[in-house]
């Protein structure tokens, strides 16, 4: 294959990478995006397997090495994407992220210690280029790298989602960042290994240190922007192996999980930078972790039946909980059993209900609930007031009064759905657990509350049966 033909074939995948995120923004054409990528990344790489193997000394050894490697990581890869539950599939991601940036990280190794020798001997300002282009490679690799792992841990609740307050610890970011800055200059000016060996530990700790000081309200904006990180890895490696495509590619999702993490900060009514420096600026915030809210009340599937027999109009707000029971096909009977009976129903989605951005509205899909009771955050506001009963469904962060009413809470100045303004609201879950940003939630000892306790699907499918 000439190399116009794979520069040919790259232009189309890129053309359809395009039309993929295009696709991929609207769930109506979202298969459709799917199917466009698919076969992108088919066409991208074929081409490079191709190019690599015809520039090899060896064609065949090389062609049947990649292939062979391939087979493996595509096995690994399909077990894992037939496996993972719905529920699992952040933490899936965050450590697909960290690949692409231990990827770069041995990439620009790769480019200092073994120059590829197509390219000849670089000298004067394209050797500079060359070196920084190493050096911030491997940086934004290593931060990536272990930000991700720290992200996948928190997600799978390995470890606690409580951000971590290490004293000065924004000062040490900026310490870790001007001494990269430092270690640049050595590296370009001496060419020497030591430099990069210690950015590279720096990075590592640096991307460590700055998820790890992010609390768990905060996590989908991080895992967002590592999906930007990653990108914009991918494109680094994309430079130091002269690879277009993946050059083009990088940039694409970076700047589309830049978008994302830009848009999640408005609709959780964050700072981009504070969130992207770790969250600077938040360690104002001082709350009791037991406060005392009173007593709660405890209701039945017979009362709560009894209650959605009465009401006019039902808003049902789903959460992680609804995802964790796979709740959502009961859900959808106890919908049309109501709407059958003339009561409205309508579905309140908050933008980071779930684990996954759009988390709830595809469970709802699968489930076959009709997209035009699905509201979003705002308008499901507005018609709260009005409602009769309120059913909180495995959610809790995204319906906490404490975002609104406790300006020292962790998830202060977050908008959430205000469900208590319904004359009645009904809690299903199995505890008076806290949800995933650890934060009490006094919604659950309002006066017009009832704590309605047990694993969702079951306790749904004993109101739809009883209704
Ligand atoms: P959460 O605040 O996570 O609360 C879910 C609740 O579901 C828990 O309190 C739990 O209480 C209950 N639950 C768990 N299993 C259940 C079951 N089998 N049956 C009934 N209830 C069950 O949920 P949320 O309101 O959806 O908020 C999402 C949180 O995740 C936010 O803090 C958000 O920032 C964070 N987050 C979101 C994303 C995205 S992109 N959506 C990504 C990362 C993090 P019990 O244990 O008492 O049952």
């Amino acid at each position: 294959m000439s190399l116009n033909l794979v520069q040919a074939a790259y232009i189309v995948a890129a053309v359809l990478f395009v039309l993929s995120l295009a696709g991929l923004s609207r769930h109506e054409t979202a298969r459709r995006g799917n199917v466009f990528g698919i076969i992108g990344m088919a066409i991208a790489l074929t081409a490079t397997i191709w190019l690599a193997a015809e520039r090899a000394e060896r064609p065949g050894l090389t062609l049947a090495l990649i292939i062979a490697a391939l087979a493996v990581g595509a096995s690994i890869g399909l077990w894992r994407a037939r496996v993972v539950q719905m529920t699992g599939m952040p933490q899936l991601i965050a450590m697909l992220h960290s690949f692409v940036g231990i990827a770069a990280v041995l990439i620009g190794y790769n480019a200092y210690l073994a120059p590829d020798p197509l390219t000849g001997v670089l000298t004067g300002s394209a050797e500079t280029i060359h070196l920084v282009e190493v050096f911030l490679g491997i940086f934004i690799g290593a931060v990536t790298f272990t930000g991700s792992v720290v992200a996948a841990l928190k997600l799978s609740a390995r470890i606690n989602s409580n951000p971590l307050m290490l004293p000065h610890r924004h000062l040490l970011n900026l310490m870790a960042l001007l001494a990269s800055a430092g270690l640049m200059v050595w590296f370009v000016m001496s060419h020497a290994l030591l430099p990069l060996l210690l950015m590279t530990l720096i990075a590592l700790a640096f991307g460590w240190h700055l998820v790890a000081s992010i609390g768990g309200g905060d996590m989908p904006i991080v895992v967002s922007m590592l999906n930007s990180y990653s990108g914009w890895a991918a494109a680094a490696a994309g430079f130091l192996l002269g690879n277009d495509l993946l050059i083009i590619t990088g940039a694409l999702v970076g700047s589309a999980g830049a978008i994302l993490s830009y848009l999640m900060c408005q609709g959780m009514n964050r700072s981009f930078i504070s969130v992207i420096a770790g969250g600077f600026g938040t360690e104002g915030a001082t709350f009791e972790a037991d406060q005392d809210y009173g007593e709660h009340r405890e209701s039945n599937a017979g009362e709560v039946a009894e209650l959605l027999r009465r009401a006019k109009s039902v808003v049902i707000t789903p959460g992680y909980g609804m995802a964790v029971a796979r709740a959502q096909a009961p859900v959808a009977d106890l919908t049309s059993r109501l709407r059958k009976q003339g009561i409205q129903v309508r579905f309140g989605i908050h933008p980071v209900a779930g684990r996954l951005p759009g988390h709830m509205n595809v469970l709802l899909a699968e489930a076959r609930v009709p997209y035009d009771l699905v509201l979003g955050l705002e308008e499901t506001n507005e018609q709260l007031p009005d409602a009769d009963v309120v059913l909180v469904i495995g959610a809790n962060d995204t319906v906490n009064p404490a975002a609104v009413d406790e300006p020292g809470s962790p998830i202060a100045g977050m908008p959430v759905l205000e469900v208590w303004k319904a004359r009645e609201v009904v809690v299903l879950k199995r505890s008076m657990a806290s949800g995933y940003a650890g934060v009490q939630n006094p919604l659950f000892f309002r006066d017009n509350t009832r704590m309605l306790f047990g694993d969702a699907k079951d306790v749904v499918e004993d109101v739809v049966r009883l209704l």
